[in-house]
This record gives C-alpha cells, structure tokens and sequence, in this order.
C-alpha cells in the first residue's frame, strides 16, 4: 500500500489508559504510529480531554465512555476496549458518532480452556478437599473417590472457541469427549457430537459448560438436568453465572448425587474488593471455587493487546471493521494505484444512489465498492482511480446523512 497518505501516521494520536499491556504500544509502534500511554482510568474532564484529543483511544474496564463523553469525540475515529466485553463503552451511541469499537472476544480462549482441564484433574483427584485439610495440618492420603480422568468421559456444553480448545486438550488427557451445541460444528480429533443436551448429560462424567449468557442459556442447569446427570458426575462451569441453577446444584451436591463442582463464575459477582463475599458453596469442600480468573492469565493480557492494536493498524490503513461490535463488518481488499475513500452514514434510503450520482457526475472510476448497513449507520469503503478521488471524497463528505468521511492513501 502506498505511504502516500493523506492522513500521515506521525499526525494520528492513539492514547492507551489504565496500563494497557505493553504489546499494544510495540504493534502500534511497529506500524509506524506513535501512542500515548496513560497508566490509570480516567473521568470527568480529564476523560473528555483525552477523548476530544485521542484519534484512537484505548480502555480497559474502568474507563466509562458514555453518550457525554462521546460529545467530544469530535475526531475520535475509534475505541478499542482492551478486554473480551465492551460494557464499558456505549457501542449504540458509538456507533451514532460514526465511531467503531473493537474488542478481542477470544484472546483468552486458551486460559480458559487450560482452567477448565485443571478444574477436571483437580475434582477427579479431590483436591480442593485435601488442600483444605494439609493447609490446617491434616495428612489425608486416602484414596476413597480418586481417579484417573483417562477413559473417563466429558461433555462440553457450548463447542465455540474455549469448548473446542477443551475438546482438544481432554483428549490429549485419554479421556472421551462428546458435546453438544446448538449451531453444528465440525468435530475436532475424535470429540463427538451428540444429538441433545439430555444425551450428553446421560453419558457425561464431567459436564463442562462453555455457553454465552442468552434466555435459552440461563438456568440451562436446572434440578431435572442435575438429576439427569450421571451419579458420581460432576459440574465445571467457566462460562456464565447464570447457567447454572445454584440451588439445585446446592441440593445436588448435598445428595451426593452431583460428586463435586468447580465455579469460575457465579450469578451475582462482586466489584474487585477487599471485602469478603459469599459465593454460597463455601460449606462444600468437593465445590472448587476460583473467583472468575478463567481468562486472568498474562498471555491473554497479551493476546488482547495485540489483537485490538492490530484491529486499530486495520481501520486506520486500510478502513477495515472487521471485528468492532457496533459497526457493519468491511473489509475490502486493496487495490494498488487507486485511492480509498471511507464514508459512515446515517442509513436513510438512498445514501448509494447519492453517491453513485456524485461519482458518475465526476466521471470517477470506481474499482471496488462495498457498503454495509446495520439498522443505524450505513458504512461505505469505495476505491477510485486517484485523479478524481479528492473531488468525490469532498463532494460525498457534503451529502447530509453523512457523519464522517476519510481518505486513504
Ligand atoms: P463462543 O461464542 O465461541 O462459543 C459459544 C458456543 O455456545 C457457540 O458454539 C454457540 O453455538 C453455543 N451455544 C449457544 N447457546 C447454546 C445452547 N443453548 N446450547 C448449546 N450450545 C449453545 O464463546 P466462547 O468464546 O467459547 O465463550 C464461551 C463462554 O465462556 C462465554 O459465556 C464467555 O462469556 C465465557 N468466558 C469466560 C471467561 C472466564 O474468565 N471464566 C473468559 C472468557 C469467556
């Protein structure tokens, strides 16, 4: 791609808050892009100021970006939430200001699915019990309820990324692996699917949860489910509080019917604390309880960093959205010798034939084209021979539905 940019990297300011793991800066700089780091959160009028003067702007989660906030953004071109979720930042109102948001759903994949087989040896070999006993002094090597996991069977609820990684490790364990999702997916290794929830649960001894939080997903562990299981079976679950029924479990385990559980993810959860708090399993010692580390790790720090800098070099080269979670997804190969031209606009009828009538006007040349719309904000990305490219850029950008318009190289 041509260096010849009309929006130089060395004039694009990118601001990092609250210690954004270093990779972002060393793929940024990389680029060619100089960033400003800010180690803390920031509010009030400090935020405004970062946001009013930030082309891109980093966060993590303490960061509020709200509709107040976003009345500064007047030349914010992007977000990056640096973290799975984005509910730090108002995507709707985002996306309203002409402003993607990117975040990296899946940079933690493997930590969670390296906790999850831990979960499984630690509940099969009891130890959340005999680390409880030897921490106050009692040495018990009885073996009454410890297994091997190898030949044993686990069930993943929820084959996206993390169930798949989870099939993949299990198996390097010895152990068989069946799951069920709703959508069909394509077995890795020998990880066989099943053809309900109720199979799996009929054949699991480990039934791991790797679901997203949805009304279809919420309770999806309920009494009849737990009852349904295996006796002597046990429950993993990384995923959402709110899939599993706590009571039931609770009821469950004191049956003995559900042998031991490991919970990364509980239905309410606190903000991070120093006060205690109840996650209402503390009287059972075969319950493993990790307060939601399952993605805590540095390399998915690391991963984050990487992929939402990358997503940023992406929209600011070459207009791609791919990934920003409030913003039709393009992503147009380029072309050489012609010049691109990215306009976001309200999405009211006739925004294409506006521009089709503007560049026909000029006599342009249109090389590659392609618009996506979501309900609100139609997202153009044109590329046309350099000669007219200023014309059509200036006379697009004048239309009225349109919210911001840009040039590249
Ligand atoms: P994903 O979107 O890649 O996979 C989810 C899978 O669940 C999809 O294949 C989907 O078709 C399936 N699914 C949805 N509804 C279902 C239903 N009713 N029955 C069966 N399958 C269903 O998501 P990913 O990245 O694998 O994450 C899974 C879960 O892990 C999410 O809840 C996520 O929030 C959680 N998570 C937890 C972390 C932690 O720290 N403990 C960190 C990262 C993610």
């Amino acid at each position: 791609m041509s260096q010849a940019t009309s929006f130089p990297r060395e004039r694009i300011r990118i601001t990092l808050l609250e210690n954004i793991h270093p990779a972002a800066r060393e793929t940024l700089e990389e680029a060619g892009y100089m960033v400003e780091l800010i180690p803390r959160a920031l509010e009030g009028d400090e935020l405004n100021a970062a946001v009013a003067a930030s082309h891109l702007l980093g966060v993590r989660s303490r960061t509020k970006i709200r509709a107040p906030q976003l009345a500064h953004a007047g030349k914010l071109l992007a977000i990056g939430c640096f973290s799975v979720g984005t509910d730090q930042v108002a995507i709707g109102d985002a996306a309203q200001a002409g402003v993607p948001v990117f975040n990296a759903p899946h940079a933690s994949t493997r930590s969670v699915a390296e906790l999850t087989m831990g979960h499984v040896v630690a509940l099969a070999r009891r130890i959340g019990e005999k680390n409880l006993k030897l921490h106050r002094g009692e040495w018990d090597k009885s073996l009454a309820g410890a297994h091997e996991v190898r030949g044993r069977t686990l069930g993943i609820v929820g084959y996206g990324h993390i169930g798949q990684q989870v099939g993949i490790l299990a198996e390097a364990f010895g152990m068989r692996v069946i799951f069920h999702d709703i959508q069909k997916k394509l077995p890795l290794g020998l990880n066989r699917p099943v053809s309900s929830l109720d199979a799996l649960l009929d054949e699991a001894d480990f039934v791991s949860l790797h679901v997203p939080d949805t009304p279809r997903t919420r309770g999806m562990i309920g009494p009849s489910q737990l009852e349904r299981m295996k006796a002597g079976s046990y429950v993993i679950n990384l995923s959402r509080g709110s899939v599993v029924d706590v009571e039931a479990l609770r009821t469950a385990l004191r049956s003995t019917h559900i042998a031991g559980a490991a919970l990364d993810v509980f239905p309410t959860e606190p903000a991070p604390t120093n006060a205690t708090f109840d996650v209402g399993f503390t009287d059972f010692p075969n319950v493993i309880l990790t307060p939601h580390i399952g993605g805590n790790t540095e390399e998915a720090q690391r991963n984050i960093g990487i992929e939402v800098a990358n997503s940023f070099i992406g929209f600011i080269d070459r207009g791609s959205t791919e990934g920003a979670v409030n913003f039709p997804n393009v992503n147009l190969p380029e072309i050489p010798d012609t010049h691109r031209i990215l306009n976001i606009h309200r999405n009211v009828p006739g925004a294409l034939a506006e521009v089709n009538r503007i560049v026909s006007e000029v006599g342009a040349n249109i090389e590659a084209q392609q618009l996506a719309t979501t309900r609100d904000i139609g997202y153009l990305v044109m590329d046309v021979n350099k000669e007219l490219s200023d014309e059509v850029n200036s006379r697009i950008a004048a239309l009225p539905m349109s919210v911001r318009t840009r040039i590249l190289y």
